[in-house]
C-alpha cells in the first residue's frame, strides 16, 4: 500500500514534467491505476469496444491515419513512457555514481521479473538489446556444427535470421536447407512439412523455428515440432521475437531449450530490450561470449551488453506491470478477434487471398493478404500504396514467403474494430476495380 501511494504521488508530481525532478524509485507499480478492470472472459472482453477505447486513451494518440502496422515495435503506454522518462532522468542525472553501485541490482530485478513472467528461472534467461542480438550470439557461438552437418530454416522465418543461418552453414562447411511451408495450412500441414524435412536431411544439427512469423502472423505448433527435432538430436532456436505479448504463453508451454525474445514489441517496453533463454543443461553447445568467463551455471556469460540503454532495461518492470494489468490472454484474444473482423469474409474469396493460418489454432492478431494471382513485389506494393493513399490505411509489404509477397496487417489491442471493417471495405473496393 505504501508502495502504491509512493508511486501515485510520484506520478502526480511528475505530470507535465516527466523529465524533471529528483531520482525516483525504480520499482514498478504492480497494478497500474488507470487500466480498466473487468471480470469478463477474454472472449467477451474482446468484443467490448468501450473497454478497448478506455485502453486506447492510456496510449499516446495517433488519429491522422489508420495504423495497421503495429508489428515493427510496440507503442509504450503513457504510464510506461512516463516511467521511461523518470529512469532516463535518473541515469542522466546520476551517471556512473548510480550505474556502478545500484544499477546491477536494478538490472537483475528487471531480468528476474522477465524470467518470472516467462515461467523460468532467472539463471536461464538474460536480457539483451533485441532478439537479433540473442540470435547472433547463439549462432556465432554455436559449437555443434562441422563439415557435412546441416542447418534448417523456413520461408516464414525472419529474413535476417534466414541469412544468418546460411552464413553459419557457409562458414562451417555445412549445408543449409530452406524449407518452403504451404502458403496456408493447419498444424498437421506444418508438422508434416518439418517431419519430412527432418527425414530428408538426417544430418541436421541446428534449426530456427519461428513461433509467430513476421511475414503474416502465422503461429506454428512449436512444442510439437521441437519435440520431433529433439528426438533427432537437432538443436532448435525458437524465435519468439514477435510472439510474446501478441500470444499469451510461458516458456514451459513451448518446451524449447533455446529461445530469443523482444520486449519492445508486444510487451510495450522502450525500444532496445530483448531476451535470450537457454534451458539449464543445454548451454554447453553454445560457447560463452568471447572473453567472458567459462561455466554453464548461468546464461548471462553468453551475452555482453556493454554500455547500453540503462533506462530501457529499468523500464521493463513497468512495462510488464502494464502488460499484466491488461492481461496476456485478453490481449491475445482481442487481437485474434480483430484479425477475424477483417478476414472472415475473404476465406475462399475469388479475388482476395489470405496467407498463413487456415484455422484459428494458427492465427494471431497479425494477418497477410494480397489480390489473388498478384504476388510480385510491384503488385503487392501497389496494393499497399492504394490502401494508404486512397483509404488512409497504413500497412507494410513483406517479401519472404515462398509463395510471393503479401501485405501484412497488424492492429493493436486498442485499434477500434471499425478500422478493420474499413480495411475489409477497402479491400473489397480495390478487388472490384483492380
Ligand atoms: C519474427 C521476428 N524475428 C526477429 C525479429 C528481429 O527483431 P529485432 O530487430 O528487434 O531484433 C523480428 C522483428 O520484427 C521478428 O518479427
Amino acid at each position: 500500500m505504501t508502495h502504491r501511494r509512493t508511486f501515485l504521488k510520484a506520478s502526480a508530481s511528475l505530470a507535465g514534467t516527466a523529465l524533471a525532478g529528483p531520482a525516483l524509485s525504480t520499482c514498478a507499480d504492480p497494478t497500474p491505476a488507470q487500466v480498466p478492470s473487468s471480470t469478463a472472459t477474454p472472449e467477451v472482453l474482446a468484443r467490448d469496444e468501450a473497454h478497448w477505447q478506455q485502453v486506447r486513451a492510456l496510449y499516446p494518440a495517433q488519429e491522422d491515419i489508420i495504423n495497421l502496422e503495429q508489428g515493427y515495435w510496440g507503442k509504450m503506454s503513457n504510464a510506461v513512457e512516463a516511467a521511461y522518462g523518470r529512469h532516463t532522468h535518473r541515469v542522466n542525472h546520476e551517471l556512473s555514481w548510480y550505474a556502478r553501485r545500484d544499477y546491477p541490482a536494478d538490472f537483475h530485478s528487471a531480468r528476474k521479473r522477465t524470467a518470472e513472467a516467462l515461467g523460468v528461472d532467472a539463471s536461464d534467461l538474460m536480457l539483451t538489446r533485441n532478439a537479433t542480438e540473442s540470435f547472433v550470439n547463439l549462432v556465432t557461438q554455436y559449437q555443434g556444427l562441422g563439415q557435412g552437418d546441416a542447418v534448417l530454416w523456413a520461408d516464414v522465418d525472419y529474413p535476417e535470421f534466414q541469412k544468418m543461418m546460411g552464413w553459419l552453414a557457409d562458414t562451417r562447411g555445412a549445408q543449409g536447407h530452406r524449407l518452403a511451408l504451404p502458403a496456408t495450412g493447419t498444424d498437421a500441414d506444418y508438422l508434416k512439412a518439418y517431419a519430412d524435412a527432418f527425414d530428408a536431411h538426417p544430418n541436421l544439427k541446428l534449426m530456427v523455428l519461428t513461433h509467430v512469423s513476421n511475414q503474416h502472423g502465422l503461429v506454428l505448433p512449436v512444442k510439437r515440432i521441437a519435440a520431433l527435432a529433439r528426438q533427432r538430436g537437432i538443436h532448435v532456436i525458437c524465435d519468439c521475437a514477435q510472439s510474446w505479448g501478441l500470444m499469451d504463453f510461458t516458456l514451459p508451454d513451448l518446451d524449447v531449450d533455446w529461445a530469443v525474445f523482444n520486449l519492445h514489441k508486444w510487451i510495450g517496453s522502450p525500444v532496445g530490450v530483448g531476451a535470450l533463454y537457454m534451458r539449464a543443461g543445454t548451454r554447453a553447445a553454445v560457447a560463452p561470449f568471447p572473453g567472458e568467463h567459462a561455466g554453464d551455471e548461468d546464461v548471462s556469460n553468453r551475452v555482453h551488453l556493454a554500455t547500453s540503454n540503462f533506462a530501457a532495461f529499468l523500464t521493463v518492470p513497468d512495462a510488464l506491470a502494464f502488460h499484466h494489468a491488461l492481461g496476456g490472454a485478453n490481449k491475445q484474444v482481442r487481437l485474434q478477434y480483430l484479425r477475424q473482423a477483417w478476414t472472415d469474409e475473404f476465406h475462399d474469396h475469388a479475388d482476395i487471398e489470405l496467407l498463413g493460418p487456415a484455422s484459428m489454432a494458427n492465427a494471431s492478431g497479425m494477418g497477410g493478404v494480397r489480390l489473388r494471382g498478384r504476388s510480385s513485389e510491384a503488385q503487392v506494393g501497389a496494393l499497399q500504396r492504394r490502401l494508404q493513399d486512397e483509404f488512409g490505411i497504413f500497412t507494410v509489404v513483406r517479401k519472404e514467403l515462398a509463395s510471393g509477397c503479401n501485405v501484412r496487417v497488424t492492429p493493436q489491442t486498442f485499434t477500434p474494430v471499425t478500422h478493420l471493417h474499413a480495411l475489409a471495405e477497402a479491400l473489397r473496393k480495390i478487388a472490384a476495380t483492380a
